[in-house]
């Protein structure tokens, strides 16, 4: 089977408070979308790569990716997931049911080469696919109602993990995944989620905790200081 990238950038980055979305942030004066796809397309052998944008984005053409051939774009939607169906759908025509399709956010720049490798060569016989993920490492509290909340309990952390991206999966399956979950209105975050509602359990692959999602401003630093030590 062959592999697939999907880039979800259609997001507007509500909570980095900034006037450009974040994926169009800049770290050493290129896009952070830039840096992660040429991280990923530069480390894998992908057969194509979808990025979905919002309607309203317009700075996609001052990209360096605008002028590689190996990405297509398409319309993204309102959630994340509706952005990844999206692109699926637009991959349908090239892909075949059974190939693998990396989904991975615009807002990692930091993923790295080998956990990359790992997760295909781990996964690469797997009929579901699965996630790289990191450890907890923090103790976790349950909170009780009221403000502010008591602790009602510590919650076990030792079988708790914190999903990253890519998540990989079967083309067809994950097409389906998510189709029946925006029919269902079951909210899905991650393209793990939607396999885990239709009952095919995907697999942790242990990845590095420094594969940050850009999320808040101080993200942003954070991760430049990541990618010079990389
Ligand atoms: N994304 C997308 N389509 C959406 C929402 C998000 O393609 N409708 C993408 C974002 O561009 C990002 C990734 O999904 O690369 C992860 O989402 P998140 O970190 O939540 O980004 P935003 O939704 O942009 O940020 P916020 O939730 O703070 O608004
Ligand atoms: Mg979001």
């Amino acid at each position: 089977p062959r592999l697939w990238l999907i880039v979800p950038a259609a997001g507007i980055g509500k909570r980095m408070k900034s006037e450009v979305p974040k994926q169009y942030l800049t770290l050493s004066n290129r896009f952070i979308l830039d840096i992660t796809l040429s991280r990923l397309l530069d480390n894998a052998d992908f057969s194509g790569c979808m990025v979905p944008l919002s309607p309203q984005d317009h700075w996609w053409p001052d990209t360096e990716a605008v002028n590689d051939d190996r990405i297509q774009t398409c319309t993204g939607g309102e959630e994340r997931a509706d952005s990844v169906l999206s692109a699926l759908h637009a991959l349908q025509e090239q892909a075949d049911e059974n190939d693998w399709v990396l989904v991975h956010d615009a807002a990692r720049p930091c993923v790295h080469p080998d956990d990359l490798a790992n997760l295909i060569d781990t996964l690469s016989g797997h009929p579901v696919g699965g996630l790289l993920a990191a450890p907890v490492a923090d103790t976790l509290k349950q909170a009780a109602e009221g403000q502010p909340a008591e602790v009602e309990a510590t919650v076990d952390r030792s079988r708790l993990w914190r999903a990253l991206t890519p998540q990989m999966f079967r083309f067809g399956a994950l097409t389906r995944a998510l189709e029946a979950c925006l029919d269902a209105g079951h909210g899905v975050t991650d393209e793990s989620s939607a396999m885990e509602f239709s009952g095919n359990m995907p697999v942790l692959v242990e990845g590095r905790p420094d594969n940050i999602k850009i999320t808040v401003p101080s993200d942003l630093a954070l991760a430049g200081f990541i990618l010079s030590r990389l």
